[in-house]
């Protein structure tokens, strides 16, 4: 980390802090902003015919998103930047080898961002650098008029969420968050059978980013154990709430129909990562030395305007196997996953779930997979092929003039349960309000189907 970076990390976890200091949430924390533009619900911009992206961080992710965009048609990378020589170079090869043209390489300082986001041969950027960068950058790129595109979390507190809705009204830009998770093949699927009903009314939703990651700490030189586990250290939180949220909030139309109102969250005592510390590295080592105050299981309850709750959960740090959750519950049925199963209201009484999913594949399989299966498979990584198609998706929206499927609102939406979640578990489960970042335009927007 540099300086500036420590400065940056710093004046975010002390912003953050003085939010902490609230007792329930003052009528001035839930009151909405004046708008700042026309709202961006569903923004369309002109059909694009090539799109030329600049990267900003071509580290672990950045690096695995650009090897995938490269392989979507009507796709330009004009322009990288890093502030490490080994990544820049990394990403350098990656596009030469692929399209026989070098990008432009902007690096020298942190702000070496700004000279990508400039040039005009830049007309989209994804920023897939720390968090507390992704503010900044957004920013700056949605001022420049680019179409941003910012990694998850977008924005860590109610402030960062207002600026990056502020900035998308006023530039008339879209600012969507790459929240990959809605792209999985089993959610698309999921989202096509509550578009058709199949669970009734839906009442109830549970999601999680449950990830073993302890394994971050080894990282000392490059990679997210260089600046992630700084925030383990600081927030007491759901600090990573958008993979198992998103989803469900596309399924319970939130932001489109319904909106989150009310949170309330408990966090659990930090102990795995100290005890993954104590027993991997030497008691002197730095990293023996960190006293987190991340819980080990945060989990949040939220009810949404229609009365409707969803479960929250992160644990990034015990041994516990991957899971998401992804559950989704209405007066008829119910679909989980990990593994993916179904009850439905009209197949007897069994009291055992649904297994062979088969004829309900058939049925509501996404059209975007069912066109992209093996080209999205066929790059390996990715995320078992999902980044590949949210990716080829938004190229797609933009190269169509069609609104994109997540927007600036939802983007704010979920990313700020990490500064609620926080308020919340700090002061034994208050509840807090969320704000309506869409300003009432949520009652009358359409529904969100993803397709083709
Ligand atoms: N959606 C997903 O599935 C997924 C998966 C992993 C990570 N992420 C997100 O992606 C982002 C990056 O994570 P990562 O794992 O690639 O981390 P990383 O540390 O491997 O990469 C970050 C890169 O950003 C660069 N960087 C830092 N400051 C910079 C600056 N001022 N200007 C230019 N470059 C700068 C670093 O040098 C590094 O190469 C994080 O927000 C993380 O949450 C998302």
């Amino acid at each position: 980390m540099t300086d500036i970076d420590r400065r940056r990390v710093l004046g975010a976890m002390v912003a953050a802090s003085a939010a902490l200091m609230l007792e329930g949430t003052p009528a001035a924390a839930r009151a909405a902003r004046a708008p700042a533009g026309r709202d961006v619900m569903t923004l369309k911009k002109a059909p694009m015919n090539r799109i030329r992206f600049g990267f900003i961080g071509v580290g672990m992710r950045g690096h695995e998103l650009l090897r995938l965009l490269l392989a979507v048609d009507g796709v330009e990378v004009t322009a990288v930047c890093d502030v490490r020589a080994a990544a820049l170079e990394g990403a350098a090869s990656l596009v030469e080898e692929k399209t026989g043209r070098k990008p432009a390489l902007l690096t020298g300082s942190d702000d070496a961002y700004r000279g990508l986001v400039d040039r005009n041969d830049v007309d989209a950027v994804i920023i897939a650098t720390p968090w507390e960068w992704h503010l900044p950058m957004a920013l700056y790129s949605m001022a420049a008029g680019k179409e941003t595109f910012v990694e998850v979390p977008a924005a860590l507190t109610q402030d960062d969420c207002w600026q990056l809705v502020e900035s998308s009204e006023k530039h008339q830009v879209n600012c969507m968050m790459l929240e990959n998770c809605c792209y999985g093949r089993s959610e698309l699927m999921v989202l096509n059978m509550v578009r058709d009903g199949l669970f009734g009314e839906l009442s109830h939703a549970e999601g999680a980013y449950i990830h073993n990651l302890r394994w971050i700490l080894d990282d000392r030189e490059v990679g997210e154990g260089t600046w992630r586990p700084q925030w383990y250290t600081k927030r007491k939180a759901n600090a990573y709430p958008t993979h198992g949220l998103g989803p469900i909030a596309q399924y319970m139309d939130i932001n489109r129909g319904d909106r989150f109102d009310m949170l309330v969250s408990m966090s659990s005592p930090a102990r795995s990562l100290k005890t993954y510390a104590k027993r991997k590295f030497a008691a002197d080592d730095p990293r023996s030395k960190l006293d987190f105050v991340l819980g080990d299981m945060n989990s949040s309850l939220i009810q949404t305007a229609r009365g409707r709750t969803i479960l929250l959960q992160h644990d990034v740090s015990t041994p516990r196997p991957y899971n998401r959750l992804n559950l989704i519950q209405g007066d008829r049925g119910i679909f989980a996953g990990y593994p993916d199963r179904l009850a439905l209201d009209d197949h007897g009484q069994a009291e055992e779930w649904i297994t062979d999913l088969r004829p309900w594949q058939e049925k509501y399989d996404s059209p975007l997979w069912r066109k992209l299966d093996e080209e999205a498979t066929g790059q390996g990584g990715g995320h078992g092929g999902m980044d590949f198609v949210m990716l080829w998706r938004i190229v797609y929206c933009l190269r169509n003039g069609l609104p994109l499927d997540q927007n600036v609102y939802d983007a704010a939406a979920w990313s700020v349960i990490f500064d609620l979640s926080e308020q919340s578990a700090r002061h034994r489960s208050q509840p807090r309000d969320f704000v309506d970042f869409t300003r009432g335009v949520w009652k009358s927007a359409a529904p969100l189907s993803i397709s083709i």
